[in-house]
């Protein structure tokens, strides 16, 4: 069995994917973490140095690698789900779970980090577009969404543990 999170950054991808692998027995995967390990640098440094589609294309290459894994939790990249092959390519691996949180919500998780490189300048501001732009795409894509903005990451587990016994 393989579960997927996906959704905007600061939503709890990690922190729920880490809990519900411990709940379920689950190995715990992380897309950027796999990246990184095996680039040998952080995201931010690949964005800089290579640009944003260098990394789009790692995050395709990564998604292949997946074959060799099984019973994992897997937390994703926020853009990720942009492209449509990746897509694709999780559909076959398990269900899409997306977490979301309102928009406040998202800046104040994120306000005092500065890794992440799409978020550079006015966070507010730039929340608030690229959350525009990729709503439509998290929703049609989405097998179950939860919105983690008044909840605690260990609620969120029990509700995806609901949804997953229905
Ligand atoms: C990105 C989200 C980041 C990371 C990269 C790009 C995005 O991951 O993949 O900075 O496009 O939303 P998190 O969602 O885990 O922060």
């Amino acid at each position: 069995m393989n579960i997927i999170l996906i959704g905007f950054m600061g939503v709890g991808k990690s922190e729920v994917g880490r809990l519900l692998a411990r709940r379920l027995n689950l190995n715990f995967l992380d897309t950027d973490e796999l990246i990184e390990k095996t680039e040998g640098r952080k995201i931010s440094e690949i964005f800089i140095k290579e640009g944003e589609g260098y990394f789009r294309d790692l995050e395709t290459e990564v998604l292949k690698t997946l074959e060799d894994y099984d019973n994992f939790a897997l937390s994703t990249g926020g853009g990720l789900v942009l492209r449509e092959e990746n897509v694709e390519l999780l559909k076959e691996i398990g269900p899409l779970i997306l977490l979301t949180a309102r928009e406040e919500v998202i800046l104040g998780r994120v306000k005092h980090t500065e890794d992440r490189p799409l978020l550079q300048g006015d966070k507010s501001q730039k929340i608030k577009e690229i959350l525009s732009e990729r709503n439509p795409v998290y929703n049609k894509v989405a097998d179950f969404v939860v919105d983690t903005s008044d909840i605690t990451p260990e609620q969120a587990v029990e509700e995806i543990l609901k949804w997953l016994k229905k």
